[in-house]
């Protein structure tokens, strides 16, 4: 009752809301505050964390994380590139060639290093094209970050040798998979692959890559319930389900994303069909009132009743599909639990209309942004940019430290 109680407010102030306009003069300003925030962040990893895969922003020093990736590095290249930066970009882009090694005795996640050190090197590489940046004679199938991409995907490679092709969720970049590694993988971990693999084959000429995240992904495929649901972890090895919940959110998301981006930019029938099939399944059994909850995969009963921060991108997704009018609805709800507290609480249930206890953080996640750009950019309703502006100015409030940005670990409050 709450939940909808808020909706309606929420409805209320987006109509109020649409009358402003921002001005060119309005945006141009609200960039340079965006870049000025980029620029504090970036400026102390580099001064107190580098070359450390991430900044911890409340003692100011810097720590691995995912890796010894220099990881903050390679993920900001690409905005270098998109805030205009050419001469910091090369420099580091030189840098990171001559620092970072991925013949290491490290045991890292096979999905985090895809996503973000291969996927953060392609879209480096791709983007220097348009940024007036020295480019190797061969470019976009030749350059300096598109081989340390490949260098990073081939230690991934032994991964996905099990007898599904779905691969571990870790990887010893030197020796391969651990013997005492264990075959449960979450869903995302299978089918986040083909956007970066794809695109390295393309680039390389050399089919490994898009063919091994092909074969994960129909091996997944395979394994859907009878009503057409997935569940949130698999045995690669065995194809047992070994969680059985199904929904949009956490160990699963991307799965979905990188069949709905995959089907754009490879323009590939096989992924669009199996995102229609799992789409039609999810808005059958997990969609109530336009918000998505979790499900049993095989029966369909709710098991969780919660929306989780990381669910934000769905509207987005929909906006791509041009489900315009579904992703407007669903964003409405997930940006009611934003105004109620001022940040995106991980989880919140639906049913009693708060945070879920030790659930309550915020680690500034970007996928309720991310769908406020699609709905933007779709709808050209200057409604989302008002959301994005009051989504910066909360994070200055909530997240700012003097040393970058931190994630908000416990009690968002609530607010209004
Ligand atoms: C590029 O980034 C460097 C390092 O932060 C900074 O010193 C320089 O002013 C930036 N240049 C532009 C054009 O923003
Ligand atoms: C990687 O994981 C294996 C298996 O759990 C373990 O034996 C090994 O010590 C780990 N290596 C590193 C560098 O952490
Ligand atoms: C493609 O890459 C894989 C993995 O590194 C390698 O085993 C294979 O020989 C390569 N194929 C060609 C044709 O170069
Ligand atoms: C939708 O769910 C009902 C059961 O609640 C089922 O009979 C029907 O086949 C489902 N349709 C699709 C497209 O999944």
């Amino acid at each position: 009752m709450r939940a909808l109680v808020r909706i309606f407010l929420v409805c209320l102030w987006v109509s109020t809301a649409r009358g402003h306009q921002f001005t060119e003069e309005e945006m141009q300003d609200v960039r340079q505050r965006i870049k000025g925030m980029f620029y504090h962040a970036y400026n102390s990893y580099l001064d107190n964390a580098f070359p450390y895969d991430e900044l911890r922003p409340l003692t100011c020093d810097g720590q691995d994380t995912w890796g010894s990736f220099s990881l903050t590095l390679i993920d900001a290249l690409d905005t270098l590139l998109v805030l205009g930066n050419h001469t910091e970009f090369q420099r580091v882009a030189s840098l990171l060639q001559e620092t970072v090694d991925f013949d290491i005795d490290i045991n890292a996640s096979v999905f985090e290093t895809n996503i973000r050190v291969v996927g953060g090197l392609l879209s480096a590489h791709l983007l220097s094209g348009r940024a007036g940046v020295q480019l190797e004679p061969g470019w976009p199938c030749s350059g300096p970050l598109l081989r340390m991409a490949e260098d990073a995907a081939r230690k991934l490679l032994p991964a996905f040798e099990t007898p599904t092709g779905m691969p571990y969720g870790t990887v010893n970049l030197l020796r391969g998979v651990s013997p005492t590694e264990t075959p449960v993988t979450c869903t995302a971990g299978v089918g986040t692959f083909i956007l970066e693999f794809a695109t390295l084959s393309r680039l390389t000429g050399n089919v490994t890559f898009e063919d091994t995240a092909r074969r994960a992904l129909r091996a997944l495929w395979k394994t859907r319930s009878d009503i057409g649901l997935v569940g949130n972890h698999i045995d690669v090895v065995s194809q047992k389900w070994m969680a059985q919940d199904a929904g949009i959110g956490a160990g699963v998301d991307s799965y979905f994303e990188y069949l709905v981006k995959g089907a754009i930019l490879l323009q590939d029938e096989e992924l669009l069909h199996m995102f229609d099939a799992y789409y039609r399944a999810l808005e059958n059994y997990t969609r109530f009132d336009d918000w998505y909850l979790w499900v049993q995969m095989h029966k369909g009963t709710v098991s969780m009743p919660v929306f989780q921060s990381l669910e934000a991108f769905w509207p987005g997704l929909q906006t791509l599909l041009g489900n315009v009018d579904s992703a407007v609805r669903t964003f409405q709800n997930y940006y009611s639990v934003w105004r109620q507290f001022g940040g995106l609480p991980e989880f919140y249930s639906i049913s009693q209309g708060y945070t879920v206890d030790k659930r309550e953080g915020y680690p500034l996640r970007p996928e309720l942004v991310e769908s406020a750009m699609y709905l933007f950019k779709a709808t050209a309703d200057h409604t989302y940019l008002q959301l994005g502006l009051d989504a910066l100015e909360s994070v200055e409030r909530i997240a700012k430290t003097p040393c970058g940005y931190a994630s908000v670990s416990a009690s968002l409050a609530e607010v209004g």
